[in-house]
Formats: C-alpha cells, structure tokens, sequence
C-alpha cells in the first residue's frame, strides 16, 4: 500500500465514523411508522414550540389557544391507510377512559404532514371520525414543516407506482401540559388502557406540582 492509499484509508474510517450515529439516528426515526419501536425521548429534548396553523374550521390556531389544557399531539395524515387511524382511536378511546373532569383538561390534536391534499375541511371531517372533541390541523407546506420541526417530527412523501402517493411519518403521541411544555410521549402500538392510565398519572403529576 502507498502512501496515498493508506491517506484515503484513513479519511475514509473518519467519515464512517463521523455519520455512522446520524445514519442509525435517520434510520431509526423512519422505522418508527411502522414497527412500534420506542423512540426514548425525555424532557431534556426541547419538543414543541409556537406554531401557526389552520383548523377544520378554516380558523387561524396558535399554540396559545391550548393554554391552560393538556394536548396530546399526533401527526399524520388522512390518507393513511392503517397506522394514522390505529394511533387516533387509541387517543380517542384513551381519553373516553378518563374520569369526567379529567378528560375536559384534555385536548386531542392531529396535525397533517400532508397539506397538499389534507385540507383544512378534509382535516376537520376525518377528526370528527375518531372524537368529537379531536382538533383537526393543517397549513401551508411551510407551516406544516415549521411545526412538524418544532415536534421533531420526520415526514416524508412516499411515490411508489401509479397509486396515491403515502407519508411516512413517525407515529408518536405527545403529551403536553398546560403550559405548553412538553411531559411525555406514547409510542405507536400502546394499549388505550395504558395510554389513559400514563395520562392520568401525569395529570396527577401535573396537579400536585
Ligand atoms: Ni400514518
């Protein structure tokens, strides 16, 4: 081997190294869609922030209107063939299991990474399936990336053939307090029982702090 080759040996094993953790981290967030892997996530991760976006109703909603209430936060889309809804009936029954003065406190939340075609009345109509309290979102294309970086959210369009075009989206519920601080999340692939006991808890939580 001379030198030069040993030179390129070399930076090669740096850049290996370099991307090898960003690489398991891309990787692991685009498997979490479909496998129900657990995406650790603490409080130390800055989730949420300000957003503008535009409910079913047509109406300008910022993440000041949901002062005061719990939200548990899911992004999708309305053209989701499985997980979307499996994830929104699990919210929604979840919360149908909350003692009554709890679930007023709560406010379930769906954000479409899909604005192309989730319009606002599609957003507000598909919502309405799943629970009548269930918020609806969308936006412009920026909007949409701007909250959906804010929830260090992955989306991304999915062509494949002559069919409708698909998301792949990361499929986790977030728990945010009333101060609009982040507290927990819910993978893809919890139980409703077990969504609305964590939900309970941190509520409890909440209340005694
Ligand atoms: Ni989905």
């Amino acid at each position: 081997m001379n030198k030069t080759l040993a030179i390129v040996a070399a930076l090669l094993v740096v850049i290996v190294v370099g991307i090898g953790p960003r690489l398991a981290q891309w990787a692991g967030v685009g498997m979490d869609h479909g496998g129900g892997s657990t995406t650790t996530t603490t409080s130390a991760v800055a989730i949420g922030g300000p957003f503008t976006l535009v409910n079913g109703a047509g109406e300008t909603v910022t993440e000041q209107d949901f002062r005061g209430k719990w939200t548990v936060v899911y992004f999708g889309y309305t053209f989701c063939p499985d997980v979307c809804p499996t994830g929104l009936a699990t919210v929604a029954s979840a919360l149908d299991m909350l003692p009554a003065d709890m679930q007023e406190k709560v406010v379930p939340v769906f954000v479409s990474v899909d604005p192309e075609r989730d319009t606002p009345e599609v957003v507000g109509e598909y919502v309405s399936h799943f629970h009548p309290r269930m918020v609806g979102l969308t936006g412009t294309p920026e909007q949409v990336t701007a909250v959906a970086k804010e929830y260090k959210v992955y989306y991304k369009k999915v062509e494949d053939g002559d069919g409708p075009y698909l998301m792949d989206h990361s499929a986790i519920a977030y728990l945010m307090g009333p101060d609009g601080q982040f507290v927990r999340h819910f993978s893809h692939g919890v139980s409703p029982d077990d969504m609305a006991k964590g939900l309970q808890q941190a509520i409890a939580d909440g209340a005694a702090s």
